[in-house]
């Protein structure tokens, strides 16, 4: 890893004394770093449906918000306030904003969420907030003020279009250049104004709500249990009032209940499938042409096989998930598999036919492509 992305701290360190814990300011995390995409290609990424994104303006006082697709008129009307556009998950459009996410991989990509990316006209920004979440700011083109604040008032302006702080009270502030990098961890209040015209690219990460983990593996529970044999009561008592749940009813359906179990499996299995599962507007479509298996072993052997810039592959040990999936794992494939989701790239295939076979399944659903990554 270049030792200027944390500003010569190691990932240890960082994580120790950074992480979801404290701001750090790094200069020159990226040295050269000046956006990975024009202007007119980020306003025309805003246009399209298949492509979270939002428009934000504002007067100083009032805001104005509008979710994407933006239509054309809308980027083009002449504006009298500033105004800025948000294109969420750039990773995984641009092959260069993937790369650019996997610098982060100090942190595991169970944890890593997208990149974000926003032109912002002069006096632009999305106001005073917070996020439940780590993020990396880092400075593409031009500069923007950023100022911070640990303040624990996180009140917000209500009924405002966007979740703006109600009571911003900056405690630093720094103009970033093309290349600097601020690191905040989550709940840390934070503003950022363009100065000048400008491209900020936010590295985020992913915090699911423990709501939304319990949740999701009781979804995930039902459908793993089996429970036999049907509710009976041939001792049923006469009672008084028919309306009365029977007490016997609960006793007996609580002990039944009490017999569900999970185990360290289960809950493996849970975030394997969990963690993988693509975004809900991620589809893949299969391909209409594939290469013939054949000539897909040759060009791999050539030139092996990146995954695709939306595939999530995560391990735990032997056990691997692609986007929401268990893999079954062919024998001897274990390595390639463990290079390919760690790396997200191999760049060459060993002639093993149970590995073929199943990286040509993933390449006609679209999950990987044949080639060399990009750095
Ligand atoms: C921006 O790029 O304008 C917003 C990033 C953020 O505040 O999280
Ligand atoms: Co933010």
């Amino acid at each position: 890893m270049d030792k200027t992305l944390l500003g010569g701290l190691s990932p240890r360190t960082f994580l120790r004394d950074y992480w979801q814990k404290r701001p750090l300011l790094i200069r020159g995390a990226i040295p050269g770093f000046n956006g990975l995409l024009p202007r007119e290609q980020l306003l025309d990424l805003a246009r399209d449906e298949d492509v979270e994104s939002r428009f934000i303006a504002h007067d100083g006082r009032n805001w104005e918000m509008e979710r994407g697709p933006l239509p054309a008129s809308l980027i083009r009307r002449p504006k009298t306030k500033p105004w800025t556009v948000l294109v969420q998950g750039l990773n995984m459009l641009l092959p260069e904003a993937d790369a650019l996410m996997r610098r982060f991989s100090f942190v595991p990509y169970a944890r890593l969420d997208d990149v974000m990316v926003s032109y912002a006209t002069d006096g632009g920004g999305v106001g005073p907030h917070f996020d439940s979440y780590d993020v990396f700011l880092l400075q593409g083109t031009g500069r923007r003020r950023w100022q911070i604040s640990e303040q624990t008032d996180l009140t917000l302006i209500e009924d405002a279009p966007l979740r703006i702080l109600k009571n911003f009270v900056p405690e630093h502030e720094w103009v970033l250049e093309p290349g600097d990098m601020l690191y905040l961890p989550p709940k840390c209040a934070h503003n950022g104004i363009a100065e000048g015209e400008c491209t900020t690219y936010s590295i985020g990460f992913r915090t699911p709500s423990m709501q939304e983990l319990a949740t999701g593996f009781l979804d995930y529970l039902r459908d793993e249990i089996c429970m036999p044999g049907m509710y009976a009561d041939p001792d049923l008592a006469l009672q008084a009032d028919p309306a009365q749940l029977p007490a016997a009813m609960i006793d007996r359906v609580e002990a039944v209940l009490n017999t569900i179990k999970w185990s360290r499996k289960d809950v493996e299995a849970f975030l394997g499938g969990y963690l993988s599962e693509p975004k809900p507007h991620v589809f893949f479509d299969p391909l209409d042409d594939p290469l013939s298996p054949k000539r897909f072993a040759q060009q791999v052997s050539k030139h092996g096989v990146r995954l695709d810039g939306r595939t999530l592959l995560l391990r735990s040990g032997r056990q691997f998930w692609i986007n929401g999936e268990p893999v079954e794992l062919p024998a001897g494939s274990t390595d390639t598999l463990r290079e390919l989701a760690s790396a997200r790239s191999v760049a060459r295939i060993a002639d093993h036919e149970g590995t073929l076979d199943l990286l040509y399944d993933w390449y006609c659903d679209g999950f990987l492509h044949t080639g060399a990554a990009i750095d």
